[in-house]
């Protein structure tokens, strides 16, 4: 299909069980019956300005550590922020945190930054929390499905 819509997916996997959850993030946009829409992954520490730009819509996925997002999310925001700022206004995103325990100031500190940049959260936050469970890789393919056949219906 011609002119596809770009997913981006920026996750942070440093653990077996977040590997699962952003293999499952990467496998609900790639759904069968999405063709519209082309999907990255691109780790954090190796995403750029130039990734972003080339995004229609952002998955963002993190761990949560020290009750902050991981520090690989942070410097990716730090590297893309000011290149960005000026282009990338509305962007839609969407948000999913593994903790331990909590999540909450992982969601705060990347609210913070997203609304500093101005994009748009087209869907709540996910906060896996807890001890793993399996069901989380079913949420985060639901959250890749949907983001990308919103994407492809044009209403994100
Ligand atoms: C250095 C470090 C700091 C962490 N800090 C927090 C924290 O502040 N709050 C929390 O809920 N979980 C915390 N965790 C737990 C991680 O979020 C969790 O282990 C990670 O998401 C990986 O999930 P998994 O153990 O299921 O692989 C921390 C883990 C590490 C290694």
């Amino acid at each position: 299909m011609p002119n596809k819509k770009h997913l981006l997916i920026v996750a942070h996997n440093p653990s077996a069980n977040t590997q699962k959850l952003v293999d499952a993030t990467i496998r609900g946009a790639n759904h069968e019956d999405i063709d519209g829409v082309e999907v990255r992954h691109i780790p954090p520490l190796q995403a750029t300005p130039d990734d972003v730009l080339w995004a229609d819509a952002i998955i963002l996925g993190t761990t949560e550590n020290f009750g902050y997002m991981s520090g690989a999310l942070k410097d990716f925001f730090d590297r893309i922020y000011y290149p960005c700022l000026e282009h990338t206004e509305a962007m839609p995103f969407a948000l999913y945190i593994r903790a331990g325990l909590d999540g909450t100031g992982t969601k705060t500190a990347v609210g913070k930054i997203t609304t500093g940049l101005r994009w748009k959260a087209v869907q709540e936050t996910i906060i896996l929390h807890g001890e793993y469970d399996p069901k989380y890789e079913q949420q985060c393919e639901e959250l890749g499905m949907l983001m990308a056949a919103s994407l492809e219906a044009g209403i994100i």
